[in-house]
């Protein structure tokens, strides 16, 4: 094991960068999902990584710097987000963390009024997994809701979902999948009938869309969204391991706050899941924040958004590929005769794009975040992919039925394939099972790959 013998630190940092080079092997702005490229500002992220990696949120008070950093940057949302003055909130490390804590607010709010028994969220079918895992870890139900055929949520749909013991109801801006933003205001005014929790969930939009000229209206000027996360860590282009979650009053962001002084150690007031909390991304996203500003966000949305027009209108032209929605902020869903191969000719020709597994109405398509990064490659990543659209689907599966194979086995059966090789296959293959065996399958993986 490499790991027991010591090693130099000029060593370690020249395997570091070996295995660092293992991971990017797409070039900038040649992946999806995974990555918001927009301006180098990696000089900067990693000076105030450097200076605050040691630094312990766990107590604000021995870091003023950590109150410093969270406190401005809430501000900033505030008011880019149109919040008044009452409008609080916190930094977390990530999108399921802003929306595991608003669920456990919201959840706790309508405890706090009495009523009991197991309680639920509303949710569109379009609304992030990170409520479905919100609402296990918190023992709530997740009741889905219809979406009409642009992809946005259904106010009646999600009015006849609502009864006394729904804890929340949920609205995306944009939803992750299609890009598109669900009538905020239609279905606050459906929430705020029955009395319940309004969140926007603007994770992946909430950097972007603030930005954009004519864009749909989804944050604190509609008057009924009690909550709204946002993501730095997406189109705030800052390191992984930054974003909010905002609060229209301090009364609500209240019941986020964990405490106890029931042990023998420090008493604890936590605000988010984190104890012991690491400066490095807070200060970083602080850092890129202060030096783009508004100015800055507004040119790079600005990019992301003409690169996306780029993209839609030259797939509008093509017969050989088509939109699953038409998008309102830059990210889209393309569908072509055969997404699995046609994924795989685009890694050929250099591109990583990641492929969304068919459910419900939405069908199996290839999933593009556009950034900044994208508008010099808009072009020729529209031709890429017309070029490599396959002209029918391929009969990928043959015999392959992996409903049929125990889930405990199914590491084992992928090790025997090529990531990479194989990956059409395997993801034809994911999409055939539905969406329980999915999980399943993909946990045991998972499960496999980490020993
Ligand atoms: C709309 C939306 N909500 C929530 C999330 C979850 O964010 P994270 O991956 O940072 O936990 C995402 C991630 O893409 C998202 O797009």
């Amino acid at each position: 094991m490499p790991m027991e013998d010591p090693r130099s630190i000029d060593d370690v940092v020249a395997e570091l960068r070996t295995i660092a080079a293992g991971d990017g092997a797409w070039g900038f702005g040649r992946a999806f999902t995974y990555v918001f490229d927009g301006p180098d500002l990696s000089p900067l992220t990693g000076e105030a990584m450097h200076l605050f990696a040691g630094s312990n949120g766990l107590d604000p008070t021995a870091f003023p710097s950590f109150l410093r950093f969270e406190n401005d940057l809430v501000a900033f949302a505030r008011s880019i987000l149109n919040g008044d003055d009452q409008v609080v909130g916190s930094a977390t490390s990530g999108g399921t963390e802003s929306i595991i804590l608003a669920t456990k607010a919201a959840r706790d709010a309508l405890r706090a009024t009495g009523v009991e028994g197991r309680l639920n969220v509303v949710l569109p079918i379009t609304g992030h997994a990170a409520f479905h895992k919100a609402a296990a870890y918190l023992d709530l139900d997740v009741r889905t809701t219809a979406v009409d055929e642009g992809f946005r949520a259904i106010p009646a749909a999600v009015a006849a979902a609502i009864d006394e013991r729904t804890a929340l109801v949920v609205a995306s801006a944009p939803s992750y999948t299609h890009g598109v933003v669900d009538p905020v205001a239609e279905v606050g005014r459906v929430a705020r009938d029955a009395g319940r929790w309004f969140h926007v969930d603007a994770c992946v939009g909430g950097m972007v869309l603030p930005f954009l000229d004519d864009a749909p209206v989804f944050d604190f000027s509609v008057d009924t969204v009690d909550s709204i996360s946002m993501d730095l860590h997406k189109y705030g282009y800052t390191p992984k391991g930054a974003s909010l979650i905002l609060y229209r009053t301090a009364e609500l962001r209240a019941h986020q706050y964990f405490a106890t002084a029931s042990w023998t150690g420090y008493p604890v007031a936590n605000p988010t899941i984190q104890s012991t909390r690491s400066g490095a991304a807070l200060a970083a996203a602080w850092a890129v924040v202060r030096h783009l500003g508004t100015a800055g966000y507004e040119r790079l949305a600005t990019e992301s958004w003409q690169a996306t027009r780029t993209l839609v209108e030259a797939i509008r032209s093509s017969d050989k590929v088509d939109l699953a929605a038409d998008p309102d902020t830059p990210l889209c869903a393309v569908t072509s005769p055969d997404v699995f191969t046609h994924a795989q000719a685009m890694k050929e020709r250099g591109w990583l794009v990641g492929v969304t597994p068919s459910f419900g109405p939405s069908p199996a398509h290839l999933h593009f975040t556009i950034t900044a990064a994208h508008l010099p490659l808009a072009d020729e990543l529209a031709r890429d992919l017309i070029e490599t659209a396959p002209e029918a689907a391929a009969p990928i599966l043959g015999d392959l039925d992996l409903s049929a194979i125990d889930p405990a086995l199914i590491g084992t059966l992928l090790d025997s394939l090529d990531l990479d090789r194989d990956r059409a296959l395997i993801d034809a293959a994911i999409d055939s099972l539905e969406p329980q065996a999915r999980a399943a399958v993909i946990s045991a993986f998972l499960q496999h790959l980490y020993r």
